[in-house]
């Protein structure tokens, strides 16, 4: 974990993109046994957004970053580092960040993928944040972006109403210590890597093997109650750790955005926390849990509806496969 006295970073411009499909619960009834009521009030998802013919993550990456330099106004030639967070890369090789640099047109850029599923964004803001940490970078893309709906499994009702595609970005600038990035606070327990994963489409269930499609490998399987108490449980625990580390009270906070995974485990998160329902910003409802993209579409929404403003104490918290937890203090 960083101290509080190093050069940091701040977001200077944020972008996003959603593929314009939309899938409403109603649409889930006519595939699975199941009903609006349940997934609301399970999960509190009401649509999310697939990509379709012709997109892909990459078009959804380049949309997301072209507009947060434009929000920046930061010229793409300015841009030293370039991480882009995903799950569900354009293909195994090269790294997708690879494939968005000329179309980004981010030339002068160092590109990689980070793969720390719904942690993603965070995890690639804190080591994008070492770079400025060290002087080694003034300017840095960094980006989350999900297609999930390719490896959802539309016949496993627990699962397939949960996700949705999407991508977020924000433009990173050097700042003094005390602005933007203030504290981060991240874990990994790789014991629990099967609550949620994708055995199928690696080296070891290769995605060109017969036997392993018919065995549904390649679709993200979770076991989503065991998930549900350890995501509570890590989530309050990650955000009390960053908070103390960074010597700020819960009553501090601005606004805590936390990973868009089901609306139960952000309000039990919340009230374990002892932050007011209108301190936690919420928009799972029209996009569904669209891991590495959830905090940076959830970032862009909320300064949309006017709750962040510069100067705001601004806490992310993220959870997901890995198992990987993290969580961000902010300045806006
Ligand atoms: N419609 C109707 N019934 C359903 C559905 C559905 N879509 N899905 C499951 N059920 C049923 C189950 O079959 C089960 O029925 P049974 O009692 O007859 O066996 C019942 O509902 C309860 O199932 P649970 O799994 O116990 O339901 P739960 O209340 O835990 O909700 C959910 C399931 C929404 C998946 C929840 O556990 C959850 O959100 N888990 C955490 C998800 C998460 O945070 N993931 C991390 C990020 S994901 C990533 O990294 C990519």
């Amino acid at each position: 974990m960083h101290d509080n006295h190093s050069r940091t970073a701040r977001i200077v411009g944020l972008g996003t993109a959603l593929p314009p499909k939309v899938l409403t619960n109603a649409d889930f009834e006519r595939m699975v046994e199941t009903s609006d009521e349940w997934i609301v009030t399970r999960t509190g998802i009401r649509e999310r957004h697939v990509v379709g013919p012709g997109e892909s993550l990459a078009t959804l990456a380049v949309e997301a970053g072209r507009k947060a330099l434009a929000d920046a106004q930061v010229a793409p030639e300015e841009v030293e580092l370039c991480i882009l967070a995903t799950a569900t890369p354009e293909q195994p090789i090269p790294a997708t960040a690879a494939i968005l640099q000329p179309q980004l047109g981010v030339k002068n850029a160092v590109c990689f993928d980070i793969s720390a599923a719904c942690s993603g964004f965070l995890y690639a803001l804190q080591v994008a944040r070492q770079f400025f940490s060290t002087g080694e970078v003034s300017t840095a893309l960094v980006i989350g972006a999900e297609t999930l709906s390719r490896y959802t499994d539309y016949t496993d009702r627990a699962t397939c109403v949960l996700f949705g595609d999407g991508a977020g970005a924000v433009v990173l600038k050097a700042a003094e210590p005390g602005q933007g990035i203030l504290r981060t606070a991240w874990h990994t327990d790789g014991s629990l890597a099967d609550f949620i994963c994708m055995p199928g489409g690696g080296s070891r269930f290769p995605p060109n093997v017969k036997e392993y499609i018919d065995a549904r490998l390649p679709f993200i399987k979770m076991r989503g109650n065991e998930t549900f108490k350890v995501a509570v449980r890590s989530l309050a625990e990650v955000c009390e750790e960053v908070l103390q580390a960074a010597g700020v009270r819960v009553e501090d906070i601005d606004l805590l955005v936390p990973h868009q995974a089901n609306i139960r485990i952000i309000d039990a998160v919340a009230s374990r926390l002892g932050v007011p329902p209108e301190k936690v910003f919420v928009n799972l409802h029209k996009v569904g849990n669209t891991s590495a993209a959830s905090i940076p579409l959830a970032l862009a929404d909320a300064r949309a509806e006017g709750k962040l403003n510069p100067g705001d104490l601004v806490l992310l918290a993220a959870f997901g496969g890995g198992l990987t937890w993290a969580a961000t203090l902010l300045r806006w």
